[in-house]
């Protein structure tokens, strides 16, 4: 029977709870079996005071919201199993041992990684390292597409459509030591913008406040992100128009765009600014009371959707994705579709009600999430020469053996 290693980061138990630095975590204990109590932990640091007539928001605790949840780490060892035997392999310190031993035909990874720039690039690295296939993009495309200047600097060589940008280099961090980069076309200076930390993905980071209209909500916001992320921060023209996410499903001439995800930016609490951050994700919809904020299969017209399919399927080739990605799309001005992100590692939550994009445009392409999944590994096998079964079995899974 195939072997199929299963690399995930899971989220901790209660996820509001916060590490005071990187390094006091503790090196025994995978982040997900942390409890609440543990004297290390202590909550985020506050936001600047909110600007009149703004709602205040509370500074997002959101340091492990890329990581997945045990329902959704259940839900892909389930639709793996139809493949063959799972190997669970939690991406912790000792996931290179771990992998070794176990040596798994192929791996599927959805591991986002625990520190650093390139951390969504270790697993694969060290797949790579043992010789041992898995699914996805490699380590430089990961990388990449977590620096998201870099990522709009390779779409702009590329003549694919992207917002205007600078980057802000924080102190300490390896952009600030090589200075600014060149722009070759800088925000407008009467227009407004928006602003991100460089490196993060899951919203983190993104609020309302990032809607930087002046100069000193731009620098008020600039030094707040500087401070609370510790990295370097990505100053956008703003792109007014509507915004679509693109799921995006195999590899060379057969990759294809799954129904495009619209966002209905109405479905948002009164006044609030149509952008799909942090509050639209984490605070206002929850599966007791979903935001109706998607529309899959988007109601647009044939010419519209073309054009962001053709730029969806360029920007997946130019930055090297493989297997699957999910690409953010949003209209400028002009109407002009720009790529916002690519997210190589996309977020699959199982449950219809959590509003995860991916699934819900597979869904919307006939496939049920299990499928999805095996989709993902079978292309990523085939890329490989990797045998799989041709249809679907009972596999079962070593946990225990594996996993401590
Ligand atoms: N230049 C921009 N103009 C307007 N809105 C923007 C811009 N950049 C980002 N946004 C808004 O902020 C949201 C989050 O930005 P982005 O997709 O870059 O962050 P992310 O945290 O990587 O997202 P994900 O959850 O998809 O990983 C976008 O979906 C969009 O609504
Ligand atoms: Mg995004």
């Amino acid at each position: 029977m195939t072997r199929i290693g299963f690399a995930y980061n899971q989220k901790p138990d209660d996820p509001t709870l916060r590490l005071e630095s990187e390094t006091e975590r503790p090196e025994d204990e995978p982040p997900s079996r942390r409890r609440r109590g543990t004297p290390r932990r202590t909550r985020a640091a506050g936001e600047p005071a909110p600007r009149p007539g703004a709602e205040p928001v509370p500074a997002p605790h959101d340091e492990f919201a890329e990581w997945d949840s045990a329902e959704t780490v259940d839900a892909v060892e389930r639709a793996l199993s139809g493949l063959g035997e799972v190997i669970r392999l939690e991406a912790t310190d000792d996931f290179p041992a771990r992998l070794r031993s176990a040596r798994p035909d192929i791996v599927f990874n959805m591991a986002e990684g625990l520190r650093g720039v390139s951390r969504e690039a270790h697993v694969p690295a060290i797949c790579e390292f043992y010789g041992v296939p898995y699914s996805g993009s490699d380590p430089f495309t990961l990388s990449l597409c977590l620096d998201k200047a870099r990522t709009k600097e390779l779409l702009a060589y590329h003549g694919i459509p992207t917002a205007p940008f600078r980057v802000i280099p924080a102190p300490g961090t390896r952009h600030a030591a090589r200075g600014s980069r060149p722009e070759s076309r800088p925000p407008t200076a009467d227009a407004p913008l928006f602003v991100k930390p460089l490196h993060e993905g899951s919203s983190k980071g993104i609020t309302e406040r990032n809607y930087c209209r002046t100069p000193a909500e731009l620098d008020e916001q600039v030094a707040f992100l500087l401070e609370r992320y510790r990295q370097p921060v990505l100053v956008e023209e703003y792109l007014p128009g509507a915004e679509f996410t693109c799921a995006v499903l195999g590899n060379g001439v057969a990759a294809r765009v799954l129904p495009l995800v619209g966002m209905r930016f109405d479905a948002l609490p009164a006044g609030a600014l149509p952008v799909y951050g942090f509050e639209a994700k984490w605070l206002w919809d929850r599966p007791e009371r979903p935001l109706e904020i998607f529309e899959c299969p988007a109601r647009i017209d044939a010419g519209l959707r073309e054009t962001i399919e053709r730029i969806v399927l360029a920007a997946y080739h130019a930055l090297g994705c493989r297997d699957w990605s999910r690409i953010d799309v949003r209209l400028d001005a002009a109407g002009v579709p720009n790529v916002v992100e690519v997210n190589p590692l996309p977020g699959i939550l199982p449950d219809p009600a959590d509003n995860s994009c991916f699934p819900k445009a597979a869904r919307a392409a006939g496939m049920s999430y299990d499928e999805l999944i095996r989709a993902c590994v079978r292309h990523a096998a085939e890329r490989q020469g990797v045998a799989l079964p041709a249809t679907a079995v009972r596999g079962r899974s070593r946990r225990a053996a594996i996993n401590g």
